[in-house]
């Protein structure tokens, strides 16, 4: 079977006011979208329930991020058993904005990958290479880097839960996009070395989505690319043009 397009969106830290939140939550609900995406919005925490309860049931919700424990004294997380508990079915994890001003490594990075899967979630997992890497000519080692203690923790199985988002750290919030060509040659190698790392039929099956800058002008081109499965979309699913990136296919 063929890997199902996916188009995720990333509210980040926005909005600010439930008024924006609910404005957005029309949008999304008012909008012909093409019924063949797996469309999945990532709110800040406190929106999750209440989009859930909201938001067509077409359209899922996933956290921005959860925990490696189940429960205890840790103050200011969330746990994967608390988001399975509230239906919330995706988180993602490993965002450049995490490794960089959280500093979690690719070590937890695994971990709560591991912890993620183990309660019932499904994992939107985050690598990419920042410019100075890029400009090393280092992305392919960067990436694989970053994948290899994931590889470590999971086992071939546990690859149908995850879709691995490739952003470069260098297209986030920048409107500078990586070129079809950029994209497509990053996601080969994604799924190169997921071929040898974990097996040739969990490379083919896995989805690869790319973010970075993606709006309604670039996504028919990136997503004509035969190894980029869709999307993660930051700046633009706050916006009506996020409707025209779900729909990208059509
Ligand atoms: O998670 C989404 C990415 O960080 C992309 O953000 O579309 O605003 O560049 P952006």
């Amino acid at each position: 079977m063929g890997r199902q397009f996916f188009v995720g969106g990333n509210f980040k830290m926005n909005p600010v006011t439930r008024e924006q939140k609910n404005a957005l939550v029309k949008v999304l609900n008012d909008a012909d979208i093409d019924t063949n995406v797996e469309v999945v919005i990532a709110p800040p925490a406190l929106y999750l329930i209440p989009l859930k309860e909201t938001l067509r049931k077409e359209i899922q919700v996933a956290a921005q991020n959860s925990y490696f424990k189940t429960s205890g004294a840790f103050t200011g997380e969330i746990s994967p058993a608390q988001l399975v508990d509230a239906g919330i079915p995706y988180v993602i994890l490993g965002h450049s904005e995490r490794r960089t001003l959280f500093h979690e490594t690719s070590e937890l990075v695994a971990d709560k990958t591991r912890a993620a899967i183990d309660a019932g979630l499904r994992v939107i997992l985050c690598v990419g290479e920042t410019l100075a890497e890029r400009e090393a000519e280092r992305t392919k080692a960067v990436v694989d880097a970053q994948l290899a203690p994931v590889v470590a923790a999971l086992t071939p199985a546990d690859w149908d839960k995850v879709v691995v988002a490739y952003e470069p750290v260098w297209a986030i919030g920048t409107g500078k996009v990586a070129s079809a060509a950029q994209a497509q040659a990053a996601h080969k190698d994604i799924r190169a070395f997921l071929a040898g790392a974990v097996s040739p039929a969990v490379a083919e099956s896995t989805r690869i989505i790319y973010g970075g800058s993606v709006t309604a002008a670039n996504c028919k081109e990136l997503g004509g690319q035969p190894d980029v499965d869709g999307f993660l979309v930051g700046g633009a699913s706050l916006k009506p043009e996020f409707v025209d990136i779900i729909n990208t296919k059509r």
